[in-house]
């Protein structure tokens, strides 16, 4: 019997609209060839129908996801309506809830794409933040008094489990372990902030005495940034708290090449829900409606996703045909200085497949 998977499919907004249908056409394509197939649910959820219902989501918008084998989504955010509403009524209970600890991005230069680092070649950055996704510094925790008047304050605590800070450096380790270089670099401020990080280097040690296998090292977040820029050769998987890495996982993609290219991943590592795929960009209204956004973000995404439901062939094949269209000038959208629109740099990968 062919293995068919259920893949919630989530547009968004702006551009969202655009680059997701050209994703799921692709990811159908290479089903066909790879003999599995792709039962695809598309959900409206965007910031239109917030201003339609007063909701990003329905209230049981969650329970509904939670049947699928993966979600797919484009971007969320329109000028209509604010950030913190579309990302607290969709984007972060799905990561949430669904205890999508672990932020992944692949930052990996392709070949025919310009670094805005100089005299930087493919073979010179390719590496990947492990960034922890449901704790940190990103809490609800804290509060506000005196407000307005001159004792004014405000209070925002950070959250380290040993529980949430082991299993996101847990994943770093067996993700490195499954590439070539074999090394975890963790992102520390253990100089300046004096209990959580401190924690951190103690956990990052614990972890790494359990794997020898693994070289490790240890750089605090502000020099960290600088090496991204000036020696990106010197990674392979960095493990980061949520808004270490937060940074750095938009630092990477910066010297990778354009936004419109980087692929990022929400990963339950359990598979007790499921994990949500999504291009690092977002909708880009100063584009939207032009036809001219760059898919490869969604395009790579898509293959993370088949990847992650054990799909390897299916996306090597779409790797290797985006790689393709990226070679040439006619090929590529303009944000990497081509010439082409979404719909010419897609029929370029759809033929190389
Ligand atoms: P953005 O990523 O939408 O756009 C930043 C710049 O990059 C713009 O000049 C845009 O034209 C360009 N760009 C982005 N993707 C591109 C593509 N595929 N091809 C060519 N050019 C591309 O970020 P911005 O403007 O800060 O945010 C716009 C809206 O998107 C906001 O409402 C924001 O909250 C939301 N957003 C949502 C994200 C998500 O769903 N995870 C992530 C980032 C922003
Ligand atoms: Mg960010």
């Amino acid at each position: 019997m062919q293995k068919t998977y259920k893949i919630a499919s989530i547009p968004g907004d702006g551009i969202g609209k655009e680059v997701v249908p050209h994703g799921q056409i692709i990811a159908d394509v290479a089903a066909r060839q790879h003999g599995f197939a792709i039962e695809w649910t598309v959900f409206d959820w965007s910031c239109e129908t917030y201003l339609e219902t007063g909701q990003m989501m329905p209230d049981d918008g969650i329970e509904q996801l939670k049947k699928f084998d993966a979600i797919y989504l484009g971007a969320v955010g329109w000028p209509t309506v604010p950030d913190h509403v579309s990302l607290w009524g969709l984007l972060l209970p799905i990561r949430r809830e669904m205890n999508q600890y672990a932020n992944i991005r692949h930052i990996r230069l392709l070949d025919g794409v310009q670094s805005p680092l100089a005299g930087r070649s493919p073979e010179d950055i390719d590496f990947i933040v492990v960034r922890e996704n449901v704790e940190g510094e990103y809490s609800e925790l804290g509060g506000r008094m005196n407000r307005g008047t001159p004792d004014e304050l405000a209070i925002q605590e950070a959250v380290f489990t040993r529980k949430g800070t082991d299993r996101i450096m847990k994943y770093a380790f067996e993700l490195a372990q499954k590439r070539a270089r074999k090394q975890v670099t963790s992102a520390t401020k253990s100089n300046g902030i004096k209990h959580s990080m401190p924690f951190w280097d103690e956990r990052f040690a614990a972890m790494s005495a359990q794997y020898p296998d693994i070289s490790t090292n240890q750089f605090h977040i502000d020099i960290l940034t600088a090496h991204f820029v000036r020696n990106p050769d010197w990674f392979d998987v960095i493990v980061a708290s949520n808004l270490f890495g937060d940074i750095l996982s938009d630092l990477g993609p910066a010297i990778a090449g354009s936004i419109g290219i980087a692929p990022s991943a929400n990963i339950n590592p359990e598979r007790e829900f499921p994990s949500m795929f999504e291009p690092v960009h977002g909708s880009a209204p100063d584009i939207a409606g032009k036809g001219i956004a760059n898919p490869i973000g969604a395009i790579w995404t898509i293959a993370e996703l088949l990847e992650h439901l054990g799909e390897n062939a299916a996306a090597a094949q779409i790797e290797a045909a985006m790689q393709q269209s990226l070679m040439h000038d006619e090929t590529k959208t303009a944000d990497l200085g081509g010439s082409a629109t979404t719909q010419g740099c897609v029929d370029t990968i759809l033929n190389a497949m």
